[in-house]
């Protein structure tokens, strides 16, 4: 009896430790740690917008955006069938958020610099990517 009274005590505990923890974490407060859940709400047409933006068909041949036709990297067709992105991480839509907000931090050296993008923009992009098949 005194053992239950104690874990609900604790479990309830904890919950208001977590509640208290989510309230001082308010959004925008530390974008990254929101990124997952962006990936699922990327918009296609914006990423592809992005793309443009940012110049990634400066160096990718890129299906779907005008003058994106460079071969300096790899080409980005049939995306959502890559094994591998860089030829390190998995491929999914988290690794490539990741890949896409710092290449360098996962591949130190690489030919791909990092680009200064929103996590927003990370996310649009990632959901276009993820449309070519
Ligand atoms: C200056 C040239 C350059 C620019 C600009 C550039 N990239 Fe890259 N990108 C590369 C190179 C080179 C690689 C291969 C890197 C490696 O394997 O280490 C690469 C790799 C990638 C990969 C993984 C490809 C694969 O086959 O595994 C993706 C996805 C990607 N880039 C997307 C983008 C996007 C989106 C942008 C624009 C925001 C962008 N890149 C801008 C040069 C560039």
């Amino acid at each position: 009896m005194r053992v239950r009274r104690l874990v609900t005590a604790v479990a309830v505990a904890g919950v208001t430790t977590l509640s208290a923890l989510g309230a001082a974490c308010a959004p925008g407060d530390s974008p990254r740690a929101e990124s997952p859940a962006l990936a699922s709400a990327g918009r296609p047409d914006a990423g592809r917008e992005a793309i443009l933006v940012h110049g990634c068909g400066s160096c990718h041949r890129i299906p779907g955006v005008p003058n994106a036709r460079s071969l300096v990297g790899p080409p980005l067709d049939s995306w959502s069938g890559r094994s591998f992105i860089a030829g390190t991480l998995p491929n999914s839509q988290e690794n490539l958020q990741r890949w896409l907000t710092d290449p360098q931090e996962v591949r130190p050296g690489s030919a791909m610099p990092t680009i200064d993008l929103t996590d927003e923009e990370v996310a649009d992009i990632t959901a276009y990517l993820f449309t070519l098949d």
